[in-house]
């Protein structure tokens, strides 16, 4: 099959014979990619930040397909099935999955003390390959994929994977109460979700800070919020207090390890 493949830092090529993947436990489907996205995340695997990926891998975490395959024990699946396959691979009855920390499943990673399995994440999330390829294996199939509707398309489908559930629980986490004016910084496919969702937990102002003019554009419209960008402000926190008169009721990071002024920022612009 055609497959993404990692060569190391900063370098990924297309890999036009890596052998399919088959199914090699009772729990496996094995499922034809139909969507598949990067995500800010592969940029950290990308620029080599994320221990133990190893040359070879296949990233893709966040993708939709249809179902070629089922292993012998797999109930809630069958070929044919158009599935959404969320990124974390989990088990659904060890200790961690029973208390819906499905992150954190022992089973689909246990070498690791803090992280469960991830498609297309490092050997440090378990070592699977990933959705940026023509197939996937899919463990526990009966736990993870979901049946998409009919009447859904497929790159709607494609966000529920990551990004719709990653900002959304940003803002749920982030506690927003009636009329709390929230300041969202990163305006990437996360931050935008999370603005967007501010919305829905009732923010009285939303408010996205990004260096990108394209990025911040688009997050205005979208996520219905203001706009700005740090690169033409002095000091951030100034601005923002001067802005909303007192300062902001919740932040959320949507940028992470990789922020511009961070010691990890690799400069690749
Ligand atoms: N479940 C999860 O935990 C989960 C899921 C998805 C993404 N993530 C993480 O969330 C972060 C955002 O993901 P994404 O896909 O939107 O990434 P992205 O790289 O597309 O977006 C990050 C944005 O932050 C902006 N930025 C950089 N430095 C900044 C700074 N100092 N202040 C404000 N903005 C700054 C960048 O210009 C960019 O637009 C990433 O670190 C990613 O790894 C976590
Ligand atoms: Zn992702
Ligand atoms: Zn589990």
């Amino acid at each position: 099959m055609i497959a993404m493949n990692y060569r190391g830092p900063f370098r990924v090529r297309v890999d036009r014979n890596k052998p399919d993947p088959e199914i090699l436990h009772p729990q496996d489907a094995i499922v034809r990619v139909t969507r598949s996205c990067i995500c800010g995340s592969d940029l950290h695997l990308y620029h080599g930040l994320v221990p133990d990926t190893r040359v070879g891998m296949t990233f893709g975490h966040e993708f939709t397909g249809v179902v070629e395959q089922v292993g012998s024990e797999v109930q809630n699946l069958k070929a044919g099935d158009r599935v959404l396959v969320p990124f974390n691979i989990a088990c659904g009855s060890c200790p961690f999955c029973k208390q819906e920390l499905f992150g954190n499943c022992h089973e689909s990673n246990p070498e690791a003390t803090a992280v469960g399995g991830i498609f297309g994440y490092s050997h440090t999330a378990g070592g699977y390959d990933g959705g940026q390829a023509e197939y996937v294996r899919v463990p526990y199939a009966d736990v993870g994929p979901v049946k998409i509707p009919e009447w859904m398309d497929l790159d709607d489908a494609v966000l529920l994977t990551d990004v719709v559930p990653t900002g959304y629980q940003a803002a749920e986490m982030a506690g927003i109460k009636k009329g709390d004016t929230v300041v969202v910084f990163g305006a990437g496919p996360i931050g935008i979700m999370a603005a967007k969702c501010a919305w829905l937990f009732g923010a009285g102002r939303v408010i996205i800070i990004d260096e990108l003019e394209y990025r911040l554009e688009f997050a205005k419209n979208f996520s219905q919020c203001e706009a700005y960008n740090f690169r033409s402000m002095k000091d951030p926190v100034l601005f923002i207090k001067k802005l909303t008169g007192i300062g902001a009721d919740v932040c959320i990071d949507a940028v992470g390890c990789e922020a511009s002024g961070n010691a990890f920022h690799t400069n690749h612009r």
